[in-house]
């Protein structure tokens, strides 16, 4: 993409990555995604914040010769992940006298990572200044979100959040502002529920830091612009302060079809109990809308049969994603089938033990599920319906 011009001086200058189709070798990217950078020319000093990419650099050096960029004074650093930080050396050796500003932390990072020289940096506290003449970068230090160095800048005069990795969304669009906000609601929120979850009680935190600041548009490092702040703001207060939902997801996974059976009984009851359910079969879903439906999910029952003496390697790999994406869950079961014995619910309940949720009595049943498991079923939906009812979900 072309530099395109926020604001009088202010450029979006980053890359549109429409072919990616996985991140971390483990998000998946239906949609592709961005490495946005952003060019802010002061009238004295001018400042480039976070990089691309290193696959996409050349799109970024383009476009900085396209705005004819000659000298580049500070780098701005809000994160040093790869894919914001990746492109920096090649950066510092084009403009051999530009200064890398960020926090210690950071510093520290871009030094292990990048190898980028100590007498390159300049280091900021919360809430320190810099002047680029007639425009003033404020840093505030947003630690661990998602790293433990991250940072967000915010331009004063022009009232302007570049919040890196924070409120971003992974989404390749040719749209510089968000334009369709059910789309970029959806790419913010597997966003959030794949990066950002895992970090709820720091975000609080970070949300209340921020409430103050008159923000006129929110530049992140993926995805479109926002230039109504009030959307993404109230999304995330939404999905990091409020109650879960009414709402059960159903993981599951059966290997001839007796705990297929129990799960689609399981559905239709928690369904007649008024209780909306989102159901994910484990060998073809799409993990990103998983981790999405946990966001507002207050109960979550696997369906899981035993295998090898255990749980079904499948399951293994859900629940430990429900463990480290540390939802705002309230209740847990496990519904599944045995023949001869196994120790699945055990193992299952050890892996999300260090979660704060009630486990809830699973409903395990030898061989193919019989009128005396559907009912343990439908006792199961009562507990859930009782407990989401005393919650007012
Ligand atoms: C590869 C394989 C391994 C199994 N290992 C066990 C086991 O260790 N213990 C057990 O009780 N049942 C074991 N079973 C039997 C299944 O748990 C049982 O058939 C169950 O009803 C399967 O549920 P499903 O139809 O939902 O896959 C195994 C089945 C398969 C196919």
């Amino acid at each position: 993409m072309k530099p395109r011009e926020l604001k009088p001086d202010i450029y979006s200058i980053g890359a549109v990555d429409w072919d990616r189709r996985l991140f971390d070798e483990l998000i998946p990217l239906p949609d592709g995604t961005s490495y946005n950078s952003y060019l802010v020319k002061g009238s004295e000093k001018t400042a480039l914040i976070d990089t691309v990419d290193p696959t996409m650099g050349d799109v970024l050096i383009k476009n900085l010769n396209q705005l004819d960029i000659k000298d580049i004074d500070y780098i701005i650093v809000n994160h040093a992940e790869q894919d914001h930080s990746g492109y920096l050396p090649q950066i510092i050796d084009a403009y051999p006298d530009a200064k890398v500003v960020t926090n210690p932390k950071c510093k520290a990072l871009l030094r292990d990572l990048l190898a980028i020289p100590e007498n390159k940096f300049i280091t900021v506290d919360d809430g320190g200044i810099l002047s680029l003449g007639d425009k003033t970068l404020e840093f505030i230090y947003a630690p661990w979100v998602h790293w433990p160095e991250t940072m967000l800048t915010y331009l004063r005069e022009d009232r302007i959040l570049f919040p890196c990795d924070l409120f971003g969304s992974h989404l390749a669009t040719s749209d510089l502002y968000v334009t369709d906000e059910a789309t970029v609601y959806e790419s913010a929120k597997r966003y959030y529920a794949e990066i950002m979850m895992p970090f709820r009680t720091t975000l609080q935190k970070n949300l209340e830091k921020i409430k103050d600041l008159e923000i006129d548009l929110i530049a992140p490092s993926h995805g479109p612009i926002y230039a109504n702040p009030k959307f993404i703001l109230e999304a995330y207060r939404h999905w990091v302060l409020d109650l879960p939902d009414n709402t059960v997801v159903v993981p599951y996974v059966s290997m001839h079809g007796s705990t297929k059976e129990m799960v689609d009984y399981f559905v239709g009851a928690l369904t007649e109990r008024g209780i909306t359910v989102k159901q994910f079969k484990l060998s073809n879903t799409d993990i990103g809308k998983l981790a999405m439906t946990l966001v507002d999910a207050a109960t979550v029952v696997m369906g899981v049969p035993t295998t090898l003496a255990g749980a079904h390697p499948l399951a293994f790999y859900a629940a430990y994603l429900v463990k480290v994406l540390r939802p705002k869950l309230k209740f847990v079961s496990i519904i599944g089938s045995y023949s001869w014995g196994g120790k699945a619910v055990e193992q299952l309940a050890e892996i999300i033990s260090s979660l704060d949720v009630e486990i809830l009595d699973p409903v395990y049943c030898k061989g193919f599920p019989r009128t005396k498991d559907f009912e343990s079923l439908d006792k199961l939906a009562d507990t859930i319906y009782k407990k989401h009812q005393e919650m007012s979900l």
